[in-house]
Order: C-alpha cells, then structure tokens, then sequence
C-alpha cells in the first residue's frame, strides 16, 4: 500500500519516539520516505532509536532531541532547531505519554499533575509550537495524536489522570481541527486499544492473570500489532488523505464493543452450544 514516497519531503516529529509506538511509526514513517525527528529525555534511548529509524531504508535521516515535553520554552527551541537541521518541518505527532494505575483517592497532587503535564500540557506545547511555525511561514501540515479508546466517552477506572488527560487531547483534536483547517492544518487522533509495550506494559498490567483477562475482552483475541498502528498513522499523516481532519480513528480489535448488551454471552459458551440454544428458543 505504501511505497518509499507516500510520506517524502515530509519531516515528521514523533514525540516519545525514542520507545514504543512512538518507534514504530518512526520506523514506519521512515520506510514510507519522511525525515524524522524524535524528542525524549533519556539520550541513550534515542540514540539507539535512531540507528534503528536510520537502517529502516537507506538513506533515511533521522535526528534526536532531547527535549521535556512538559516544557514550552524547550519545545519552542527543539521545534526551531528541527527547521533548522531539516529546512523545514511538516508533520506532528504527540504520542509522549505517562500513565500508572493508581486508585483515585491515593492519588496525590503531583501525582496528577505529572501525567496531566505529560499527556495535556505536552501536547499542547509542541502542538502550538508547531502550528506557529505552519502559520507563521503560511505552510500546511498534519498533526496526529495519539489517545485512547476510553477519551471518546467511557472514561476510565484506575487510570483518572490518564482519562482526563486523553479525553483534553481529544477536545484539542476537534477544537482545532476546525480552527486551523483554514489553515490548512489537519489534526487528527488514533485511538489504540491494547498494542503491548513495555513502557505501558510494566505499569499498567500487573500480573499475568490480569493480562489473560485483557486479551479475553476483545473479540478478536490478540494484542494489537506495532506495524498496525504505524500503517494507520502513516495513512492519516499522508497526503493519501488530505480531506480528513478533526477525525479520531480506533484501532482496537473491537475492545471498545463489550458494552453491547448481549455481547457477554459469547464468553458464557462455545458458539456451538450457543447457536443450539438460540435454536431451542426459535418458535416451532
Ligand atoms: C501513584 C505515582 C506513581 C504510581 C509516580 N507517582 N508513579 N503515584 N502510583 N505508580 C507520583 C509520584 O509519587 C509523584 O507524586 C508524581 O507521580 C511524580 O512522580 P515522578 O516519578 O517524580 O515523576 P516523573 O519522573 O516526572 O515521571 C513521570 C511518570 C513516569 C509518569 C510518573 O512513570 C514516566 O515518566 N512515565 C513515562 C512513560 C509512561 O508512563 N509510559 C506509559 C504510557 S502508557 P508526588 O506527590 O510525590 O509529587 C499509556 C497508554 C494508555 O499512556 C492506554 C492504555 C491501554
């Protein structure tokens, strides 16, 4: 589907980039023909994520930052050094996130606050960052965020800063979607269900038990795969699809559907035994 130029003379900033998902698109983006730039706080990690972004093709460039999200000023600097080091700069995607499992009430102040500045206010930064550099020199672009599926509507138990955060990046989406669009600035979001990482993995899985009941809630049975994730992302950061903005897309499985009202009796049988019931229950 994609070739070497869907995504060339695009550099896209990837934050978090250094791990993860933020790797994976990376990667993808690179094999799909964009430069790119990662941002982090740990050196050592992006200096290997680079190497890695780099032998995705040859000839890929890819550059690091070390940068805290959660600092404007900082952004500001990598967002300028970026244009610097490339020329120019045409794509976003705010994938830097914190998350931990904590019940509500043992949350602390800080503890709050240390994702909310992550997740919302890191965003936020590069995302104004970014947009002023667009608007200021009259160029187009496309910013991609990266939420969850409980933003849309749910929220979510044990994860309260992670929610109120997600569904703020959310809004972002929508909000400015429509603002900037005369702009020509898209601003879209992919929501993941479960794609295993260790950053997430070590903090919200707990045990085994818990990850065998979290792949047995979605219908198709398995964990998202990285190169999933990364296709879409790649898709949506496209000119392939330039109309679509303001747009959030989830990839999932179809974890998202549990709350349909009989969906609980696919767990309750074999589907053989379910269909003879049903069967059973067909009037003669
Ligand atoms: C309760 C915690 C905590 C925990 C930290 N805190 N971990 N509280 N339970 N497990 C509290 C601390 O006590 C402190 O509160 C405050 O949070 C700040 O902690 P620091 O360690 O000083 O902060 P910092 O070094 O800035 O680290 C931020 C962090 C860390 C978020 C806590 O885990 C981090 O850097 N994470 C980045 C990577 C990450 O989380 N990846 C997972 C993303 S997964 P006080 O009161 O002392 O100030 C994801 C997927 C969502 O987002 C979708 C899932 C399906």
């Amino acid at each position: 589907m994609f070739t070497e130029d869907t995504l060339s003379g695009k550099t896209i900033l990837i934050t978090g980039g250094g791990s993860g998902l933020g790797l994976a698109m990376a990667k993808g983006f690179a094999r799909s023909g964009a430069n790119i730039a990662i941002c982090g706080r740990t050196e050592e990690k992006l200096l290997k994520a680079v190497d890695e972004i780099k032998s995705e093709r040859d000839g890929a460039i890819a550059r690091y930052y070390i940068t805290d999200v959660r600092d404007h000023e900082s952004v500001k600097i990598m967002v300028s050094k970026i244009v610097d080091d490339f020329g120019s700069m045409e794509g976003l995607v705010n994938n830097a996130a914190g998350n931990f499992l904590s019940a509500s009430e043992d949350l602390t102040p800080g503890g709050f606050k240390a994702i909310v500045d992550i997740v919302l206010h890191g965003s936020f930064n590069c995302t104004h960052a970014f947009g002023n550099y667009l608007i200021d020199n009259q160029k187009e672009g496309s910013i991609l965020n990266i939420v969850t599926t409980y933003a849309e509507s749910t929220g979510c138990a044990f994860v309260l800063p992670s929610a109120c955060s997600k569904a703020g990046v959310l809004a972002m989406t929508r909000s400015l979607a429509f603002e900037w669009a005369e702009y020509g600035i898209r601003v879209n979001a992919i929501a993941p269900g479960p794609f295993p990482t260790k950053g997430a993995w070590s903090r919200l899985v707990p045990d085994k038990m818990i990850e065998k009941l979290f792949i047995k809630k979605i219908p198709m049975k398995r964990y998202g795969k990285h190169e999933e994730l990364a296709n879409l992302a790649t898709f949506l950061m496209s000119d392939l699809v330039p109309y679509i903005t303001g747009e959030s897309v989830v990839i999932d499985g179809g974890e998202r559907l549990q709350a349909g009202q009989f969906n609980f009796i696919n767990d309750l049988m074999s589907r053989k035994k379910l269909k003879a019931a049903f069967k059973a229950m067909k009037p003669k």
